[in-house]
């Protein structure tokens, strides 16, 4: 996908219009795992609903596999299947009398036969932990959690070659996030499909992805590998955003004299670092 000079204003002209994304240019190729980070407000939802033509730019142009997703119709309808979206939130989007039919409304809105539907459903459901006995019940009658990843489902059976995720694990506990992670991880490295993972947290976006993408005050300031983008703490810790923790302790480690590399920001990494300087000896 590519997005090309894209500026957004909401409200236009009424007293509350206003630039939520200006002059935003990116590419996304098959098969990365973008993460997108900034702080509330800086653009994020706003930038990402674009990608599937929920959003209209006011300015610029964003292409599919080299179509201007607003050329036809027919290309703006088409969009939706090929690039899922899970809104922040979604679990107020179940809207079906069974979670069954949640998951499947993608599936059959894009006109697949019965078998396939019913492939991709219980596909979907085993990708986000979905047991076959909760498939039967009403939405409604979900936890929290399971509503959520009932909502994540229902975008991953449409298999879309994009897919977006807009701070899936907002306002759930370490254990419920780290699950939900894995199982992105999970669907990402069986399918080799795109996604984008929205989010705020630093050592979320680390462990997962392997481009960054830093949005501030409404324009993309950082686009680079994670060693890149932490290589710039300062930077980053302008805009509010700092490193993960992990790695303002390598940095600590390093003003102290230790040799420890630049690009470190997980823990498998550290303790390695660590291992190395210490040839190869065990730590705790
Ligand atoms: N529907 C809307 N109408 C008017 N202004 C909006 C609307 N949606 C968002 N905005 C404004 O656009 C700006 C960018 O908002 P956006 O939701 O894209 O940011 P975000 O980075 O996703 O924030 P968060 O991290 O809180 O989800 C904000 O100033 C916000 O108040
Ligand atoms: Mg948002």
């Amino acid at each position: 996908m590519k997005v090309d000079n894209l500026t957004h204003t909401y409200s236009v002209g009424t007293p509350f219009e206003r630039n939520a994304v200006e002059h935003i240019s990116f590419s996304v190729y098959p098969g990365e795992f973008v993460g997108v980070i900034g702080h509330t407000g800086s653009g994020k939802s706003t930038f990402i609903q674009h990608l599937n033509g929920l959003l209209r730019p006011t300015e610029g142009h964003v292409y599919f596999q080299g179509q201007d997703i607003w050329s036809a119709p027919k290309i703006t309808h088409a969009i939706r299947f090929h690039v899922g979206l899970v809104f922040q939130y979604p679990e107020y989007q179940l809207f079906e009398e069974t979670v069954y039919k949640d998951i499947a409304f993608g599936p059959t809105n894009m006109g697949l036969e019965q078998d396939e539907i019913d492939r991709r459903v219980r596909e979907a459901a085993g990708f986000v932990g979905l047991g076959e006995a909760l498939l039967e019940k009403s939405p409604f009658e979900l936890s929290g959690g399971q509503k959520r990843r009932a909502a994540m489902a229902g975008v991953f059976a449409m298999e879309p070659e994009v897919l977006i995720l807009d701070e899936p694990t907002a306002g759930l506990d370490p254990a419920g996030c780290e699950s939900i992670l894995a199982q992105i991880r999970q669907y990402h490295r069986a399918k080799g499909n795109t996604v984008l993972l929205v989010s705020h947290s630093m050592e979320e976006i680390a462990r997962n992805a392997g481009r960054i993408v830093v949005l501030d005050q409404k324009h993309i300031v950082m686009d680079g590998t994670p060693a890149d983008i932490f290589s710039r703490a300062e930077e980053l810790e302008s805009i509010g955003l700092g490193v993960p923790e992990v790695t303002r302790i390598a940095m600590a480690l390093r003003r102290r004299g230790l040799p420890i590399d630049g690009a470190v920001y997980t823990q498998e990494a550290l303790r390695a670092e660590i291992l190395r300087l210490r040839g190869g000896r065990s730590i705790c």
